[in-house]
C-alpha cells in the first residue's frame, strides 16, 4: 500500500467512524506519521506545540482502533492498514470503494483581528489554554487583564493554533458596541447560512438560535473587548443598560450543552463569568499577566535598545506589559540613545503614550475606588486589608472596602501578592493616579 492509498484509507476510516472529515492537522499527522516522522518533527512542520500534536495524534489512533477493532498506534498503523487491505472481509471497505473524503478546510472569518506575526513568549499559557479548549472542550473561556497586556494578541494566537480543531472560526470585536440582536444575527447568518430576511427579532430568540448553531457545528467564536459594553461609574462586573442580554448569552453558552467554544477578552471581569467559572467546569477564566523577562527582552531587541544588565529593571518597572514596553522603549531610543540605564537614572516612571490606555481604565471608576487607589498610591508598599481599612477615613465600611477591592481587582487595577493577602499598585498605575488626583490621600 503506497502512502497516498494509506492516507485515503485513514481519512475514509476516520470519516466512517466519526461522521466527520479529519481536520487539516489530523491529515498532516496521518501523512507525516506515514512518512515516519516523529511527533516533534510533525509539530515543527505544522507550527504547533509538541504536546498538542501528541494529543491530537493519540485521539486519532483511538478513533482508528475503534473503527478497525484493533489497537492502532502511530508506529503500527501502516502495517495494520496493509493487513486490513489484504483481508477479504474488508473488500467492501477498500479505499477505492469508500466515499470520497470531503475537503476539510475550516471556514474562517477573522474580521479585524490584528496580525500576530510578532508575538513573544506565552508558550506555557498557550499550551494550557489549548488544553482547556481542545482536550477539555471548554464552552466559555475569558481572557482578562489590564489594558495593553496582550489579551487580543493572545486570543488571535490561540485561535490560529487551534483552528484545526474547529469547523468554523469567527472573530469579532465589540468596539462598535452592537446590540446583542445585531451581533448574533450576523453570527447566525454566518454559521447557519440563514437568509437575512429570516433573522431573530428578539434577544431570547437570537440566543436560542445562536445556541442551535453552536450545537450544529464546532465553532470557535472569539469576541474581543467586552469592556466596551460594560458599565462605567459603577463597581465592576455589570453591563451597560442596553447590553445586559450579552450577560444572558454568555451564561447560556456556559451552561448549555453544545460543541463550540466562545473565547472573549476583556479588561474587566463580569459578574456572570465569575459565578459560572466557580460552578461549571467547562467555563474558565484566565488572567493575562505581563511577559516574562525573556519574552520582553525580544521587544527591546526589536526596538534596537543597547543590550545592558539594566534591561531587567526596565522590564520590571513596566511589569512586562508589552504595550508599555513597545512604546516606552521607542522613547528610550529617541531620547537616551537606546540606553535603558540612562532612562532609569531619571528615576521617573514615564507614562508616555500609555497614559491614554490608563485614562480609559480610570474613567470607569467610582468615587470609593478612586479613594482606595489614591490611598494605595500614597502608602506605596503592599498592604493588608486591615492596614488599608485603618488608613481610610471612616466613611468606607469594611464591606464597602471589600466590594471596592474586588472591583479593582476585576478591573486589573490592583495586584495581590502571590500567596499573601497584600494589595499593591503597579508602578504605572500609581504614577497615573498621582498625576491625575494628586497626593490628596497621603
Ligand atoms: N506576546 C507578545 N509579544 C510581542 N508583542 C506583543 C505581545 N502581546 C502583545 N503585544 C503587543 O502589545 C500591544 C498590546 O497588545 P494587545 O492589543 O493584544 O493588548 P490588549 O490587552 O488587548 O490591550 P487592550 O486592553 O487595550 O485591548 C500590541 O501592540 C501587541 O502587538
Ligand atoms: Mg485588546
Amino acid at each position: 500500500m503506497d502512502v497516498n492509498t494509506a492516507l485515503e484509507f485513514a481519512k475514509a476510516s476516520f470519516l466512517a467512524e466519526t461522521g466527520k472529515s479529519p481536520t487539516d492537522l489530523q491529515i498532516d499527522i496521518f501523512e507525516k506519521a506515514l512518512e515516519g516522522k516523529t511527533y516533534e518533527k510533525i509539530a515543527e512542520d505544522c507550527n504547533c506545540a509538541d504536546s498538542y500534536v501528541k494529543e491530537v495524534g493519540s485521539d486519532l489512533w483511538r478513533i482508528l482502533s475503534s473503527k478497525l477493532g484493533k489497537k492502532v498506534s502511530k508506529k503500527s498503523f501502516r502495517n495494520i492498514f496493509e493487513e486490513y487491505d489484504r483481508s477479504p472481509s474488508s473488500a467492501t471497505q477498500q479505499p477505492n470503494n469508500l466515499p470520497e473524503v470531503a475537503s476539510s478546510h475550516c471556514r474562517q472569518d477573522w474580521g479585524e483581528a490584528p496580525d500576530v506575526s510578532i508575538f513573544y513568549g506565552r508558550k506555557e499559557e498557550l499550551t494550557e489554554l489549548k488544553r482547556w479548549i481542545v482536550a477539555d472542550k471548554c464552552r466559555l473561556v475569558a481572557l482578562l487583564g489590564m489594558g495593553g497586556i496582550g489579551k487580543t494578541s493572545l486570543a488571535v494566537k490561540l485561535g490560529k493554533q487551534i483552528q484545526h480543531d474547529f469547523d468554523r472560526i469567527i472573530w469579532r470585536s465589540l468596539d462598535r458596541s452592537p446590540s446583542l440582536n445585531t451581533f448574533l444575527a450576523e453570527i447566525i447568518s454566518l454559521i447557519c447560512n440563514e437568509s437575512k430576511t429570516n433573522l431573530p427579532t428578539t434577544p431570547s430568540e437570537a440566543i436560542s438560535r445562536a445556541i442551535k448553531c453552536l450545537s450544529a457545528q464546532r465553532c470557535l467564536l472569539i469576541i474581543d473587548g467586552i469592556e466596551t459594553i460594560m458599565e462605567t461609574g459603577k463597581l465592576a462586573g455589570k453591563y451597560r443598560e442596553r447590553y445586559q442580554d450579552y450577560g444572558r448569552f454568555f451564561q447560556k453558552v456556559g451552561e448549555l450543552n453544545h460543541q463550540s467554544c466562545l473565547v472573549f477578552t476583556s479588561s474587566e471581569k463580569s459578574t456572570e463569568i465569575s459565578l459560572l467559572a466557580s460552578r461549571i467546569r467547562l467555563v474558565r477564566s484566565h488572567k493575562v499577566g505581563g511577559l516574562t523577562n525573556e519574552a520582553a527582552q525580544q521587544i527591546l531587541k526589536d526596538r534596537g535598545l543597547v543590550e545592558e544588565r539594566e534591561w531587567h529593571d526596565f522590564i520590571d518597572r513596566y511589569e512586562g506589559n508589552p504595550l508599555a514596553l513597545w512604546m516606552i522603549s521607542a522613547t528610550v531610543v529617541n531620547l537616551f540613545a537606546g540606553k535603558a540605564s540612562d532612562f532609569l537614572k531619571t528615576g521617573t516612571v514615564f507614562l508616555g503614550q500609555i497614559e491614554g490606555v490608563l485614562f480609559l481604565m480610570f474613567e470607569r471608576l467610582t468615587e470609593p475606588e478612586i479613594k482606595v487607589i489614591c490611598q494605595l498610591a500614597a502608602i506605596n508598599s503592599p498592604v493588608s486589608f486591615n492596614q488599608l481599612r485603618e488608613r481610610i477615613s471612616g466613611d468606607i465600611s469594611s464591606s464597602v472596602l471589600m466590594n471596592v477591592l474586588e472591583s479593582l481587582s476585576w478591573r486589573s487595577l490592583i495586584e495581590t501578592e502571590v500567596g499573601q493577602d497584600l494589595f499593591r499598585l503597579q508602578p504605572v498605575i500609581r504614577k497615573y493616579a498621582i498625576n491625575r488626583f494628586g497626593q490628596k490621600s497621603s
